[in-house]
């Protein structure tokens, strides 16, 4: 079955304009735009820039700059699980990069990408609160600490 939320062909402009048309009468900001779009079809597709930017009357240049500014935002479709692995001081001196490496290897992806089948995403951050964890991961909204390479792959799996 078609995964309809990431499917460029379903959601197309169509759900993009039916946003724009609800925003357009609240006069909210760029951000919040975003940030709706994105909450509704799991991504930001490269044909809604412009739709996007007539509708607050800008360049399309400044909402991509904006796009591409704020990590939080992707032009790309994201995974159903998003995977943040620490690549702050204290998680690299415990281990971190042998974690990104494991976690890589798993996903067949590197640091930005998602995986083909829209399972995972892979980001690095660049600390996440929780040093005394370290090396940390996240996926998700849920924390794991004290990593270790044998955890990594069995946390990985109760996500599949
Ligand atoms: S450095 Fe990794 S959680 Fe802070």
């Amino acid at each position: 079955m078609k995964n309809e939320i990431n499917d460029p062909s379903s959601q197309g402009t169509g759900r993009v304009q039916k946003i724009i048309r609800e925003y357009g009468q609240r006069k909210w900001g760029l951000i919040p735009l975003l940030q709706r779009v994105q909450e509704e079809i799991g991504y930001i597709p490269k044909e809604a820039v412009e739709p996007i930017a007539e509708s607050l009357r800008l360049f399309p240049s400044q909402v991509q700059g904006v796009i591409s500014f704020y990590s939080q935002f992707s032009t790309e479709p994201r995974g159903r699980n998003i995977i943040r692995v620490c690549r702050g001081t204290a998680c690299h001196v415990r281990g971190g990069r042998t974690i990104l490496k494991v976690v890589q290897q798993n996903l067949g992806i590197q640091e930005g990408k998602t995986t083909e089948d829209l399972r995972y995403t892979l980001e690095t951050v660049a600390c996440l609160g929780t040093c005394f964890l370290a090396p940390v991961m996240m996926v998700n909204r849920s924390y794991f600490g004290k990593l270790v390479p044998p955890k990594v792959q069995s946390i990985i799996r109760q996500y599949e």
